[in-house]
């Protein structure tokens, strides 16, 4: 993607183009709740789509063809970035698109001179497990009874990608 295409996908003029990278709006949440509900059996509150607007974690919203079709949600500070949710309406599914939409974050992160990535995924969860693994995702923890489950609780494996010495 050239220097002009990445400067319009950050100021979200980029609608010309079928597949682009947008900041996630407040007017977007409805959309995004709907989608949360659908792809998540303990999806997040409004409240805390709000928070993340509110406190400027980095929000992207993810377009095709003009359609509102994922989100992604990270903290950044430091160097590192934390993707605190990323997901894809289930229509465009198995599609190579969540891994386009993967990889358009780490160039974000990249901008914002993130070096390391770091995120949790339940191990039950075998398409995200495998997506973050594909794209080089390293597992370098378990944290203990971490998500809700409906027997109890499901531990999350924690991941970790050093984007610093990429090429490009
Ligand atoms: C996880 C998610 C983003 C994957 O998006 P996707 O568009 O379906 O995935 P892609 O088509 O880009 O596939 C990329 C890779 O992911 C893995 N993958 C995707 N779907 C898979 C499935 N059903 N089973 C196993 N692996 C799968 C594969 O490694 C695949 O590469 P391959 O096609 O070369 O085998 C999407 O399923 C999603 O939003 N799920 C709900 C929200 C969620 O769980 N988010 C992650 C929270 S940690």
């Amino acid at each position: 993607m050239s220097v002009l295409e990445r400067l319009k996908t950050l100021l979200g003029i980029a609608e010309e183009r079928p597949l682009y990278l947008r900041a996630l709006k407040a007017t977007d949440i409805p959309a995004v709740l709907i989608i949360e509900r659908k792809m998540y059996s303990y999806p997040w509150s409004e409240e805390i789509f709000r928070d993340c607007l509110k406190v400027g974690y980095s929000n992207w919203a993810f377009i095709k063809d003009g359609e509102f079709i994922g989100y992604a949600i990270l903290s950044v500070a430091v160097g590192e970035a934390h993707i605190l949710n990323i997901c894809l309406d289930s229509s465009y599914k198995g599609q190579g698109l969540g891994q386009k939409f993967l990889d358009e974050i780490l160039i974000v992160a990249k901008e914002k001179q993130v070096s390391c990535v770091f995120l949790e995924v339940r191990p039950s969860n075998i398409a995200a497990v495998n997506l973050y693994k594909k794209t080089g995702f390293k597992k370098i923890g378990q944290r203990k009874n971490y998500y809700p489950a409906p027997d109890g609780k499901e531990d999350a494996i924690v991941f970790s990608l050093d984007i610093a010495l990429d090429s490009d």
